[in-house]
This record gives C-alpha cells, sequence and structure tokens, in this order.
C-alpha cells in the first residue's frame, strides 16, 4: 500500500528507514503513549523493529501507519494511517499518534480528514472505524470535529497497567460524508 495524502498544512506517506531516529522519538515520548494500548520504549531497538515491520507490511500490500510531516519545513511531527483494511466488507480502521510539541495545532484532525476523503472519494471505502481509549479527550474531539460518530464503549476492552480500561468505539459511513 501506497498512498500519499496531502492537506494544506501537511503530508502523509510510507515511512523508509530514514525515519528512525523519527520513530524513536515518537516511540520513546510516555506522554504519546498515556492513553494507549501500547506503552513507550526506551530501546532504540524497539523503534527499529516497529519500523521494520511496518515497512514489512508495506511489502506485502498490507496498510500500516504512515509517517506524517509538515508541507512547509519537511519536519516529522508524528504519524496517521489506515491501520487495517477489511477487503469482504470493504471498511478500515485509522489511527494516529503525534509528538506532543505539535498537540494543538488541528493538525490530527486536518490529516484525519484528509484520510476519510481520500478513503470516500478514492479508494471507495463504505466504513471508517476508530478506538480510543477511556481519557483521551483529545483524541474523541478530533474524530467528533471530523464526523465520526461515537457507536459504542467497550467495557474493559484493554489490560493495560494492571487494570482494564474502557474503550470508545467510533465509526463514520459514505453515507454521514460530507465533502
Ligand atoms: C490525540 C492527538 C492525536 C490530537 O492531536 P492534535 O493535533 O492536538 O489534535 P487537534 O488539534 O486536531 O484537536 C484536538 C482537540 O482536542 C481539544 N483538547 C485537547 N485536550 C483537551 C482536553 N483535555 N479537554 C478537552 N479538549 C481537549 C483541543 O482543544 C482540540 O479541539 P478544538 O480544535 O476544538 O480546540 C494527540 O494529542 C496525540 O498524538 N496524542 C497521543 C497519541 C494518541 O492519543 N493517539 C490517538 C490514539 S486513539
Amino acid at each position: 500500500m501506497n498512498i500519499k495524502i496531502e492537506t494544506q498544512r501537511l503530508i502523509l506517506k510510507n515511512y523508509t528507514e530514514n525515519e528512525l531516529e523519527d520513530v524513536h522519538k515518537l516511540k520513546s515520548d510516555p506522554m504519546v503513549w498515556k492513553f494507549s494500548t501500547k506503552i513507550a520504549t526506551t530501546k532504540m531497538g524497539d523503534s527499529k523493529i516497529y519500523l521494520q515491520s511496518v515497512l514489512k507490511n508495506y511489502n506485502e500490500s498490507k496498510c500500516d501507519f504512515q509517517a506524517l510531516f509538515l508541507r512547509d519545513t519537511g519536519e516529522y511531527i508524528g504519524e496517521a494511517g489506515v491501520l487495517s483494511f477489511n477487503n469482504q466488507n470493504n471498511r478500515t480502521i485509522v489511527g494516529y499518534n503525534l509528538l506532543h510539541r505539535y498537540w494543538g495545532n488541528g493538525y490530527a484532525t486536518e490529516i484525519i480528514k484528509g484520510i476519510i476523503k481520500h478513503s470516500f472519494e478514492v479508494e471507495k471505502v463504505e466504513r471508517i472505524e476508530a478506538l480510543v481509549c477511556d481519557g483521551n479527550v483529545s483524541s474523541r474531539k478530533v474524530l467528533e470535529k471530523s464526523g465520526f460518530i461515537q457507536e459504542g464503549l467497550l467495557r474493559n476492552f484493554a489490560y493495560i497497567d494492571n487494570r482494564y480500561i474502557n474503550v470508545y468505539y467510533y465509526g463514520i459511513i459514505k453515507d454521514d460524508y460530507i465533502e
């Protein structure tokens, strides 16, 4: 899978091996993973394994996170993308993680809207889903500002830090989409 999405301020494109340092900045920032089913790592080796698995998925025509850059400066600001594609039912799951110094600028909303547009208009996807851990207020806001509807609350869905947490399930279907 090799999609490139450009919005007014952002470019989303496949990771390359050149982004290892950037990936490690993201993976080692505890603030990024606070409301996530994943945990931060201090080991560069873990970040390398992650990046290699993403590149392997691209090679096997599977989708995964892609690298997100500012158009003006080329700075890496995080990752976003289609994480899985259910071919039979024509639905996808999306995700996004930004380095915390770039939060609060509307970037996540901008790229999710870009992914939605591309998914419905170009890929002819029927339904897009996203999951958000309880407490992640800003992520829920991103989805709601982008047109997602909260469809459910998955109780005790994930076991993190010795406790079960609830996860919100969001969806947007083609009929909800307004260009
Ligand atoms: C979630 C995340 C991607 C949001 O990125 P972002 O670029 O800051 O998002 P945006 O600026 O597009 O929108 C965030 C919204 O949440 C709001 N917000 C942020 N913190 C908030 C809080 N504690 N309470 C209420 N609203 C909050 C912002 O004000 C903004 O809304 P507004 O535009 O109406 O003012 C970013 O915080 C992040 O990467 N977090 C860590 C990883 C993560 O949680 N990923 C998502 C997993 S589901």
